[in-house]
């Protein structure tokens, strides 16, 4: 299997790139088994009992009760491997471990723009640090159509969405440069949308990053301009940063908490319900407080927006 996954796919350079090759190998080598178990029995079954004369009558076989039997229970025992097997590995590559390194990334037609913690983005090539952790939060601009990250070599591939964050991770194993692509047709320059991941060791990772970031210098970081949005709109009117509570929750440890609805639900705060309830605040209200917030749909752009959510999850 191993040698069938060397030929077949590129090198796994993530921590769970080699179960994510282990399954393909399985499937692939199942598939194989039965492909050419199929054809033997074809062909066999042809030269034993084609038509040898004129009077020959075709014999009437009802039913074969064990036979049906074994060709249901084995491709049900086959089809529940792979989806235990499978199901294992997506639970491991969703949840993101807490201490990952957080790059924000946005997909236009036709290229890709990262943003690092400091402030420093780059175009197409996409810096990451090896061994450890790295969250992609992704978006597309607004009004702009879907496209797809996909990384190769490290075996992951996500939907990137107007509107809506959705959001990879994964573990570099060692430093070194792997191709990075657009995996879903977006329009004319769908086949440039084409760049590259460059994992540097941590040492390189800071100088890099220092350096990136100095040029960008004139920048704030997304939580110095999300400080900013949060004071010229007035947000610590309603939403105190001490944990009180006044006319909305207080945004103090809000990221990451179980907020209990209006509803009855119960929720986390993601980057997802942020921003729900920064654009449509009555889509779903914090139990025990009132419908009050007015909509900042038109108001801020996605940018504005990243900033806020930045600057609301580093209020610990
Ligand atoms: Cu973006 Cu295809």
């Amino acid at each position: 299997m191993d040698f069938l996954n060397d030929f077949l796919l590129p090198p796994a350079k993530t921590t769970h790139a080699d179960a994510v090759d282990k399954l393909f190998g399985f499937v692939n080598f199942v598939s194989v088994i039965l492909v050419v178990g199929i054809t033997i029995a074809v062909i066999y079954f042809v030269v034993k009992y084609y038509r040898k004369s004129e009077n020959e009558v075709t014999p009437i076989i009802r039913q074969n009760v064990p036979l049906e039997v074994t060709w249901t229970i084995v491709p049900l025992f086959l089809v529940f491997i792979v989806f235990g097997w499978g199901f294992k590995g997506f639970m491991e590559l969703t949840q993101v471990p807490e201490n990952a390194y957080e790059i924000q990334v946005t997909a236009q037609r036709w290229s890709w723009t990262f943003e690092y913690p400091n402030g420093a983005t780059t175009t197409n090539n996409l810096h990451v640090p090896a061994n450890r952790p790295v969250k992609l939060i992704m978006k597309s601009r607004a009004n702009d159509v879907i496209h797809s990250l996909f990384v190769p070599a490290y075996r992951v591939k996500k939907d990137v969405l107007p509107n809506q964050y959705t959001q990879l991770w994964f573990n570099v194993k060692e430093p070194g440069k792997s191709d990075l692509f657009c995996a879903e047709y977006c329009g004319t320059g769908h086949s440039d949308m084409t760049g590259t991941v460059i994992a540097h060791s941590k040492e390189d990772y800071k100088d890099w990053l220092a350096q990136a970031g100095a040029a960008s210098a004139e920048d704030l970081p997304p939580v110095e301009r999300g400080k900013k949005l949060f004071t010229q709109n007035a947000c610590q009117t309603c939403h105190s940063l001490d944990g009180t509570r006044k006319t909305g929750p207080t945004i103090k440890g809000l990221f990451g908490s179980k907020e209990k609805l209006k509803s009855g639900k119960t929720i986390t705060v993601d980057e997802n319900y942020l921003r729900e309830s920064i654009l449509n605040p009555n889509a779903k209200i914090a139990a025990g407080y009132a419908a009050v917030m007015p909509s900042f749909k038109g108001q801020l752009s996605d940018d504005q927006i990243d900033a806020l959510i930045e600057y609301i999850k580093a209020q610990k």
